[in-house]
């Protein structure tokens, strides 16, 4: 009865002892993520192994040629896609790629990257089977998020006739994913950011792109934008 008893008591013992284990084990996990750091280690040693240099370099200086405005979608990352190292590209990631005219996080990006980092070239990419551009394309509530989407909608609004004209849903999607990539790139051209470097004659060109997750390749949809004279007379600020 006894050992009996004490067997209980060991087991019961061990078991909570595990369960500490386990539950600080996950605590530690949950808190310093020590997986990406290792791997942040293995990143920086293998690049260091390549250029010696490479961080002291660009530690001094970032002089990136292009402004990168993607969706935040964890499998469009812009320096991977464009197979291309830090330093090349300065990025601004959101939702479904919108650039809103009161978005005072997106307009500051664009204007530190066109006025003091004197970029030339502003992609805007989007991505086909975008969760956002879905999303707005339902009426369910989502929360928070309805307000950003909201964006996408206006841009179905716009194209209402030629994305109706489709004949399925896929089709519908993948048109609106382009349409809000043109959109947008319309709307980096009214900012009076971009508008003020082209009067000054800064050599700047606004970009239209879109990636297919599905072959990892990207499009270019033929948009490209590098002056006043090329945006609606109702947007030029003379
Ligand atoms: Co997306």
């Amino acid at each position: 009865m006894l050992q009996s008893d004490l067997g209980v008591c060991l087991t019961w013992k061990h078991k909570r002892k595990t369960l500490h284990c386990d539950t600080s084990r996950n605590l530690a996990i949950m808190k310093f993520l020590k997986n990406l750091f290792d791997s942040n280690k293995v990143w920086a040693a293998n690049i260091k192994e390549a250029d010696p240099e490479f961080f002291t370099k660009l530690a001094n200086q970032q002089r990136p040629d292009y402004l990168w405005i993607g969706c935040a979608d964890s499998r469009v990352p812009a320096n991977e896609i464009l197979n291309i190292m830090p330093g090349e590209i300065f990025v601004h990631r959101n939702i479904a790629n919108v650039v809103v005219h009161t978005d005072l996080n997106c307009l500051s990006v664009i204007q530190y990257a066109v006025d003091v980092l004197k970029v030339r070239h502003i992609i805007v990419c989007g991505h086909y089977n975008c969760g956002g551009i879905n999303a707005a394309m339902d009426n369910s509530e989502h929360g928070l998020i309805d307000n950003w989407l909201r964006h996408i909608k206006d841009v179905y609004r716009f194209h209402k006739k030629q994305i109706d004209a489709m004949d399925n849903e896929k089709d519908k999607l993948d048109l609106l994913c382009e349409l809000n990539v043109i959109e947008q790139v319309a709307n980096v051209c009214h900012t009076t950011i971009v508008q003020n470097a082209w009067a000054s004659g800064q050599e700047l060109a606004v970009h239209g792109w879109i990636y297919r997750v599905s072959d990892g390749i990207l499009r270019d949809l033929d948009v490209c934008t590098t002056g006043i004279h090329e945006i609606a007379k109702i947007h030029r600020i003379a």
